[in-house]
């Protein structure tokens, strides 16, 4: 299976590190998967704007391609403005609505604000429900007090936190093998 690790940011370094350290804890529960960390500061990043997929530049469409040919993805966000990056949403924006469907999704965040872990209950889950994911039910949230000055994770409980996430991942993965991804229905 190839998991696709999305760092869905263009400034920070949290969410990235984060991702690391999930890849380091999926790799030690299942050594088959193919592991890539994208991270979305390293596309030339286009608007949706209606114009034809052909039209839109190498960056977008290698985005886009990674995302079809990935069997499942940890969503990794900052928290901006009491939401997700525009960034991460205009790429959600570009993929066809069935891109995601049926596959195991877990979600990683990092907030400066607590409270903000709310922001993944009531924007972030919505949009991966539209794609019809399999959302495991345990996400992290991290706040910047769980990393040291040089943005190490220092917080065992955020640890423990993202090995039980990666052996939820694991398993909704294994679960979504047996699913059929072609659906049946126009919509
Ligand atoms: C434009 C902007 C808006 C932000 N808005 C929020 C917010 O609404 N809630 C929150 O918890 N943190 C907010 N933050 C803090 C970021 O989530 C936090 O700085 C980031 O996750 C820390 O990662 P970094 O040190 O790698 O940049 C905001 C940061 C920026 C740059």
């Amino acid at each position: 299976m190839k998991i696709l690790l999305v760092d869905g940011t263009i400034i920070g370094t949290k969410t990235g590190v984060i991702l690391e350290q999930v890849k380091d804890y999926i790799e030690s529960i299942n050594t088959n998967y193919t592991i890539e960390i994208i991270k979305l500061a390293n596309y030339e990043h286009q608007f949706v704007d209606g114009r034809p997929f052909e039209q839109y530049n190498d960056d977008m469409k290698l985005l886009v391609s990674k995302f079809d040919q990935a069997d499942g993805y940890i969503i990794a966000t900052p928290i901006f403005q009491g939401s997700i990056p525009g960034v991460l949403k205009n790429t959600f924006d570009f993929l066809h609505p069935k891109t995601m469907r049926y596959k195991p999704v877990s979600i990683v965040a990092n907030g400066g604000t607590y409270q903000h872990h709310l922001v993944i209950e009531n924007q972030l889950k919505p949009i991966l429900d539209y794609f019809r994911c399999l959302v495991t039910p345990n996400y992290v949230y991290t706040h910047s007090s769980h990393f040291d000055k040089n943005n190490v994770i220092v917080d065992e409980d955020v640890h423990n936190r993202l090995r039980e996430l990666a052996r939820v991942f694991v398993q909704y993965a294994e679960m979504s093998k047996a699913l059929c991804k072609d659906p049946i229905d126009i919509h």
